[in-house]
This record gives structure tokens, C-alpha cells and sequence, in this order.
């Protein structure tokens, strides 16, 4: 028997925690796992919320039925139809024979897509309610806050928002399930390395959803990965909002590449610089040894970049490419940005680094430093005030 997790007397937490995969998405590393949670309300009608995974499937069916004590399970609300939400649809369906699973039409088309589940839908439309004896559900779409067919699940009678992936982060849930039964810094810092990886590039979207649901009174957010927030639910939300406005920390963030020792040396005299210039929040990457996951959380926190790498190949390092294509692609804005590199006999390496950042629009900063071969002690000088200068462009841009 498992001990339930009730979020009120007839409303219970039964995700799964996957301490297992070691990559997200087989990207995002997974250090100390990841929830899946899925919720069920035990009204006149049962329902359930999200399920998991489908590798934690029979374990998770076990907890409904414990819970459910032997009757069926009449609706699955689909918040999100990505595979660690919606891997156990099968299963429920055959477990639970007559279910009637609630989505929108993308959801549906969906589920023919993933499942060739065509049958026993109900397809919502925006605001719609569904009343399962003392809880009425209403349901709000929310497109695009990362999948096409995402919307989240409000229970008009306990006051809780299902809110699908939007408001989670990674990290498993260590016993506790609530943000005030957990160390909920920690979950904070994988809630930013959870929205930049994987919701950050759709922050617009992310915008929309806040606006759309700000007039409803909300006791406790329960999303599909980390802590359920009941103590403070406006904390996660405030944080969801600046991190999709895109607004920034004080500090500088310095990725470097080298292949032997030069680049370093002249990042050195960056950090020196920076320092020097009173500025003690810097967050040093080896770009060839950080994931890029926790390259592009820093990059999301602070509002400086300075990236630092040699010319190779005619053009850029290749760890640093794959960091920039990312950040490229996240969209990630209102950045200052600081450029450094080496080369011999052919140059492309900062020139193609340069390209990235004015495409990203960010505020770059001179002097840019391209040292040829090893740096001499003007170049080194220059990188020293390279670090100077990105903190007085923090200092006029972001007081903090
Ligand atoms: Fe947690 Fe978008 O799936």
C-alpha cells in the first residue's frame, strides 16, 4: 500500500519519480531525476489528471486502484500529450475499460498520431466546464507553452490549477510532494534550468498563458514535474513570468574553449576583469565540460555572456557552435554580450561567433579581442578590459 499524497481530502498527488534516465528528452541531464506527477480526484465521477510514463505504468496503475478502491476510473483530463505524460493513456484505457478521455482537438488528433486512440474522446473547447459531483473543472487552453495542443485543467470548487508542464522543473520528489516540505531553493534552481531548456524559446506563449489566467483565484498549482505549490503558488508563477520576460540578475556568465591553455589564459584576464570591476557574481563554463543545460540556465539568469573560444576549422570551436545554435534557437534576448578568441593562419572563429550574437540582437560590448596564436600582454590587457567594460554595461542595463 502506498501512502497517499492528498492535496485536499478527495484530490491526491500520484506521479512517479524516475531516478533512472539520465537524460531528459535524451538531452538534459537528470542528476537527481525527475517526477512525472499525475493527480486523481475521487469525486461522484473519478478522475484522473496527466499519467506518467509509460515504463512507470504498473506501478502507477497500482496506485490508482488503491486509491480508487475498486471503482472505475470514468475521465482522463489530458492536460499534454508528450510521451511522459501520456505513456500510460494505454494502459488506463485497458485497465479502466470506459473511460472517456477530455482534451481539445489537437489533443485528439494526437492521440490517433501517438496511439490510435480515435474513440471514447470528449473533445473540449476553451472554458468549458465538466462537473464531476463536488468539483467542477474548467479548462483553459493555453497553446504553444511548449506542444500545440497544451492547456491546463482549473478546479473551480478546490481552487487548484493542473497546469500541465508550465510552472514544474526537474528533480524527483525526495518524500516530500509540497513546496513547503521540500528544499524548495533546489527545486527553484531546476525549475530555471527546466523552463530554459525546454519552455524558454516559447516564453511569448508562456505570456499569454499568465495573462489569461491571472483573474482566477488560485490556492495551490499542481504541474506535471516537482513540487505541488501550495505555500506560496505566486512565487513559481512570479518566476515563470520574469523568466519569460526574459528579465535577468545582475552578473556575467564567461564560456570558454580551448584546446591548449591560450583561450584560457585570456579568459583568465576576463574573470580578473570582471572581478577588478567589482562585479563577484561570474559563472565560469569549460564549454567542452559543462552541459550545455546548465550553460543555458546561467545564460537565462544573468544578463551578461562572454564567450571566449579559438577559430577552428576556419570557424567556430565546435562545443561553442553547438552552445550557440542552442542559445540561437531558445531565442533567449536582452543579453550583453563579450567576444574573445584565438586564430593563426586563418581567422572565422570570433567572426562567426560575433554573427550569432548580432542575429540574437544582444548588446554587444567592445573591445572584441582576437589574439593571433598566443596572447601578448596588450591582448591580455584588453581582456582585462573587456571584463571592465561587460560590467559597466550590467551596472547602466540591469541595477538589479
Ligand atoms: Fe513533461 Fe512537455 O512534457
Amino acid at each position: 500500500m502506498h501512502e497517499p499524497k492528498a492535496i485536499r481530502p478527495d484530490v491526491f498527488w500520484i506521479g512517479v519519480n524516475d531516478r533512472e534516465t539520465d537524460l531528459f528528452e535524451g538531452v538534459w541531464p537528470l542528476p537527481r531525476g525527475v517526477s512525472y506527477n499525475s493527480y486523481l480526484i475521487c469525486d461522484e465521477k473519478v478522475v484522473l489528471v496527466d499519467t506518467v510514463k509509460d515504463k512507470s505504468a504498473v506501478s502507477y496503475i497500482r496506485k490508482i486502484k488503491e486509491l480508487a478502491g475498486g471503482r472505475n476510473v470514468d475521465y482522463l483530463v489530458v492536460n499534454h500529450m508528450e510521451p511522459d505524460h501520456s505513456g500510460a493513456i494505454r494502459q488506463v484505457r485497458d485497465e479502466f475499460p470506459g473511460v472517456t478521455i477530455v482534451g481539445n482537438a489537437k489533443t485528439a488528433k494526437y492521440l490517433a498520431d501517438f496511439y490510435g486512440i480515435t474513440d471514447g474522446i470528449q473533445v473540449i473547447t476553451d472554458g468549458e466546464t465538466l462537473c464531476t459531483g463536488r468539483h467542477t473543472l474548467q479548462f483553459f487552453l493555453v497553446p504553444m507553452v511548449h506542444w500545440p495542443e497544451t492547456m491546463v485543467t482549473y478546479d473551480q470548487t478546490d481552487k487548484i490549477l493542473f497546469s500541465m508542464d508550465a510552472f514544474g522543473g526537474f528533480g524527483a520528489l525526495d518524500g516530500g510532494i509540497f513546496d513547503d516540505e521540500v528544499d524548495i531553493e533546489y527545486y527553484e534552481e531546476e525549475a530555471l534550468r527546466y523552463f530554459s531548456n525546454i519552455v524558454g524559446k516559447y516564453s511569448a506563449m508562456v505570456q499569454n498563458a499568465i495573462a489569461k489566467l491571472k483573474g482566477l483565484e488560485i490556492r495551490a498549482i499542481a504541474p506535471t514535474h516537482g513540487p505541488v505549490w501550495r505555500k506560496n503558488p505566486g512565487k513559481i508563477v512570479e518566476l515563470y513570468d520574469r523568466w519569460s520576460r526574459h528579465v535577468a540578475e545582475p552578473g556575467v556568465v564567461l564560456v570558454y574553449g580551448s584546446m591548449y591553455g591560450n583561450t584560457e589564459r585570456m579568459m583568465e584576464a576576463v574573470a580578473r576583469g570582471i572581478t577588478e570591476a567589482g562585479c563577484p557574481t561570474v559563472r565560469i563554463h569549460n564549454v567542452s565540460r559543462s552541459h550545455v543545460s546548465y550553460i543555458i540556465r546561467d545564460a537565462w539568469r544573468y544578463k551578461a555572456l562572454v564567450i571566449g573560444a579559438p577559430t577552428y576549422d576556419t570557424g567556430i570551436y565546435p562545443p561553442m557552435n553547438h552552445l550557440l545554435n542552442l542559445l540561437e534557437s531558445k531565442k533567449l534576448k536582452n543579453r550583453v554580450a563579450g567576444l574573445f578568441g584565438t586564430f593563426l593562419w586563418s581567422g572565422g572563429g570570433v567572426k562567426g561567433m560575433q554573427e550569432v550574437i548580432q542575429k540574437l540582437g544582444w548588446d554587444q560590448v567592445q573591445p572584441v579581442i582576437e589574439a593571433r596564436g598566443a596572447p601578448t600582454a596588450e591582448d591580455l590587457k584588453n581582456c582585462m578590459n573587456l571584463g571592465r567594460a561587460v560590467v559597466a554595461r550590467v551596472r547602466e542595463t540591469c541595477p538589479g
